[in-house]
């Protein structure tokens, strides 16, 4: 009998513009894994109320659209997305109105249960590399591969800014650390890399060096 095997999740969480992304990306084509990014599932709630005309501020109205919604992950060239309605909706919500309504989604406690069941749910398609706030406190806890990444508030604000994007990065992180369910923190056991002063390459090689040296031998 063989030995049942469990995909590997390696959880990136931290600050707005701390290189998230651009990192989970690296990293996961080294290794040759999926990259998950939780944000965008978030987006694609405040799109799809934005949408439907469902005020964001209504949690209860928001609830109601998140067990409704028809939706469905696939993976496309190691990359899970979340369809609506069989559509996926990419540039739509990286615009200023879906950024600006993101944080109210994210804030109601149901959604946060549906998000970590749907984000969980992405193992169906092997090891992954998922980037988020809550990956290593709240979605997958049971990880061993936990990071938390973090910048200076000045240098992530000009990485958004170099991006196109003009943000008030303080009341976001604000926002995000502050509300009652799953807030941004450092999970216990993660490794913190602060990478003001460090470049994407550098930074995703710290990853790999410190995900490597850990995994389990072929
Ligand atoms: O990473 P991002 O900027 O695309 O995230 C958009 C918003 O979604 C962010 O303000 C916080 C929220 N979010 C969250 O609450 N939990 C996650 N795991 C990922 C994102």
């Amino acid at each position: 009998m063989g030995t049942i095997k469990h995909p590997i999740v390696i959880a990136i969480d931290g600050t707005s513009a701390s290189g998230k992304s651009t990192n989970s990306k690296l990293v996961a084509a080294e290794l040759g894994y999926i990259y998950v990014d939780t944000g965008a599932m978030y987006r694609t709630l405040a799109w799809y109320c934005l949408q439907q005309r469902i005020d964001v501020n209504d949690a209860k109205a928001v609830a109601a659209a998140c067990r409704k919604w028809k939706t469905k992950l696939v993976c496309v060239e190691n990359k899970v997305r979340l369809l609506v309605d069989n559509y996926f909706p990419e540039k739509e919500i990286r615009t200023p109105e879906t950024a600006a309504a993101v944080a109210h989604v994210a804030a109601v406690p149901k959604v946060r249960d549906w998000m970590k069941k749907t984000q969980r749910d992405c193992i169906q398609f092997g090891n992954l590399v998922m980037e988020g706030r809550d990956i290593g406190t709240n979605v997958f806890p049971e990880t061993d591969f936990k990071f938390y990444l973090d910048a200076k508030l000045d240098e992530r604000s000009r990485r958004r800014a170099a991006d196109g994007v003009q943000e008030n990065l303080a009341a976001r992180d604000q926002r995000d650390s502050q509300r009652a369910s799953a807030p941004l923190m450092i999970a216990l056991g993660a490794r913190v890399i602060n990478n003001s002063e460090m470049t994407a390459a550098e930074t995703s090689g710290l990853l790999l060096a410190d995900i490597r040296a850990r995994l389990p031998k072929p």
